[in-house]
């Protein structure tokens, strides 16, 4: 039995762990991650559970012999990979069965939530999802790019598996016909679960109910972020909230504030119910082009449950009645509504607008 640091273990292959940290020997002197190297471990069972200054804690293991693991890749200047902060660099420049699972990722819902994870791209997400803390499992780097500064701190700051992966195959799992990003990640999915919506004397929720465009949803929770609204709900059959496109749409506001799907409208009205005995006296108003009410007229500085329809449908029966009150955005060209995401967008505003003057006050 020897004792290590820091160590890590990954479920999806079974039996292996990797060594990020201990002395040239295996037994760990101080908190030091130089100098370093790899090793193969055999372990027991494990869920995937980076451990990070812990202490030391004993793993089962098989020690093949040290040797150093370097990045060895243009852009970072052949830096040793424990300069970089970073211990193991995985290559991947076929379309092996990583890559197909990274494919997967952005094309299949059902294998995102198999795995619970899901590929974030550009930026912005992956910044925001770094600096939310979201659970970041893998990055992904072009082994042929010159990194930028913000890509290389990423690669240094960031605990997470890295891959070096060939331009090809990131270009193809990039998104954009034009462009080949330099970095990419993978993230794990939050837990759908209601008690992640901040609640409250001045919550602001926004239920989007069935939303069809992954597009819409993206856009509708960039808006809830900005206009100061706690959290998101996404109800029923609808789109996936962690489909590339919504992700972009968002351009990183998914990681601001907690977005829970649930599969029905009673679910979330039980949560109201809870919510309510709890003593926050929270509304619900639905929105509707047929509202009975201006959207100006209704008082948003109370808490709120905000909802918004489906595109082509509206809201369910069972939403409208359980709204205490439904709203209406006046329109005086021939639209007959608005898109889903810019009425939740107007409506949002104008719960900021209240909200806003009445703190003035
Ligand atoms: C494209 S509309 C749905 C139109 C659909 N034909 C219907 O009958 O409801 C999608 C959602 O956006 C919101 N919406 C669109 N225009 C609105 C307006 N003028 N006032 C209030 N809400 C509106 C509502 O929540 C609506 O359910």
């Amino acid at each position: 039995m020897d004792m290590y640091r820091f160590a890590y273990w990954d479920p999806r292959r079974p039996g292996r762990a990797i060594l990020v940290a201990a002395g040239r020997d295996g037994v760990p002197r101080s908190s030091s991650l130089r100098p370093t190297y790899a090793y193969d471990l055999l372990v027991g069972a494990g869920r995937w559970e980076p451990r990070y200054s812990l202490g030391t804690f004993p793993l089962r293991c098989r020690r093949s012999a040290p040797r150093p693991v370097r990045c060895g890749r243009q852009g970072m200047g052949g830096l040793h990979a424990t300069e970089a902060g970073l211990t193991v660099v995985l290559r991947v420049s076929g379309r092996n069965a990583r890559f197909q699972q990274w494919k997967a990722l952005l094309d299949n819902r059902t294998k995102r939530q198999r795995r619970g994870e899901f590929l974030v791209q550009g930026v912005r997400p992956i910044t925001m999802a770094v600096e939310h803390g979201w659970q970041i499992r893998e990055l992904l780097y072009d082994t042929s790019a010159q990194l930028s500064g913000w890509a290389r701190e990423a690669l240094d700051t960031v605990r997470a598996e890295r891959f070096a992966v060939s331009r090809e195959l990131m270009h193809e799992l990039g998104g954009k016909a034009d462009a080949v990003p330099e970095l990419l990640a993978v993230v794990a999915l939050p837990e759908d679960d209601l008690r992640r919506i901040p609640v409250g004397p001045t919550m602001l929720t926004v239920v989007f109910d069935r939303p069809t465009s992954p597009g819409n949803i993206g856009t509708l929770v960039r808006s809830a972020d900005a206009f100061g609204a706690g959290g998101v709900i996404v109800t029923g059959h609808a789109a996936d909230v962690y489909d590339p496109k919504a992700v972009r749409a968002s351009t990183g506001s998914l990681f601001a504030l907690p977005v829970v799907r649930v599969p029905s409208h009673q679910a979330v009205l039980s949560w109201v119910a809870d919510v309510r005995a709890d003593g926050i006296g929270m509304s619900i108003v639905g929105t509707d082009e047929r509202g009975i009410l201006d959207a100006a007229e209704y008082d948003f500085t109370q808490p709120t449950l905000t909802l918004i329809g489906n595109e082509t449908t509206g809201l369910s029966s069972g939403w409208r009645e359980a709204c205490d009150q439904l709203v209406r955005i006046p329109m005086f060209g021939s639209a007959s509504s608005l898109n889903a995401a810019t009425a939740a967008t107007v409506v949002l505003y104008e719960s900021a607008r209240q909200r806003a003057a009445a703190a003035r006050r």
